[in-house]
């Protein structure tokens, strides 16, 4: 639950998530929304197109980086973006920030994991540990003009089943039951909301909320 904050907005405030999943765009709306009311989210499809950039870091604070500092660059607004990814214990982390891409092109939640339960088929219900995790990135000018660039994280620890169970969800969700939970459902078979609250990116955007808030609120007044 993030406080509200006293405002002295008098015209409704822009922050661009650089992101096209409308999910992630209300979830962002829902959660600042609550300290800012009259905050508008922005996605890429709201803003002039520009080159978005290659994830190419190592890891998902660097590639969330890039992102949003590509993204205040291109519009000049305060801007957030995200990444996400699975990192399984008896994979050494794996497959982390290539999650997305990791059965290959073109890009098949399917196929990524058909994939993973083979690569683990051997491995025995105690060493089937993995997380979810989220890094989200915020890049806005400061009080001096200067570029201020802030980055958060979230985790949502749990371990892979072995068959794929649930229709909600999206990516590894099919197989992934999170430890964060009365029972034993995968993250696929809980509901949106639930799924939010013990989420990583969840937890992320819920980290960056007051973040957002200081830099975009004045003091009241
Ligand atoms: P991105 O950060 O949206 O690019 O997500 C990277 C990839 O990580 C996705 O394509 C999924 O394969 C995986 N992933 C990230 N978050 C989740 C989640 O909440 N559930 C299932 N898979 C996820």
């Amino acid at each position: 639950m993030v406080e509200p904050v006293e405002v002295s907005v008098t015209e409704p405030v822009e922050v661009f998530l650089a992101s096209r999943n409308a999910k992630k765009l209300e979830e962002m709306q829902r959660i600042l929304g609550e300290a800012l009311p009259d905050l508008r989210v922005l996605g890429l499809d709201d803003v002039v197109e520009y080159a978005e950039p290659v994830e190419d870091q190592p890891d998902f604070e660097g590639n969330a980086l890039v992102k949003a500092r590509a993204g205040y660059r291109a519009t000049g607004l305060p801007t957030l973006a995200d990444d996400s990814g699975l990192c399984v214990d008896a994979l050494n982390g794996m497959p982390g920030v290539l999650s997305a891409r990791w059965s290959g092109q073109p890009r098949s939640d399917d196929r990524n994991n058909t994939l993973l339960l083979d690569q683990l088929a051997d491995v025995p219900d105690e060493r089937r540990g993995a997380e979810f995790r989220c890094a989200v990135a915020f890049v806005h000018a400061g009080p001096d003009g200067d570029v201020v660039e802030q980055v958060v994280d979230g985790v949502m620890r749990g371990r892979v089943i072995r068959e794929r169970r649930g229709e909600g969800g999206f990516g590894y969700d099919v197989v992934f039951v999170p430890d964060e939970q009365q029972g034993s459902l995968t993250s696929a078979e809980m509901t949106a909301v639930e799924k939010d609250a013990i989420s990583h990116r969840g937890k992320s955007l819920r980290k960056v909320a007051p973040l957002v808030t200081a830099a975009l609120a004045g003091p009241a007044g």
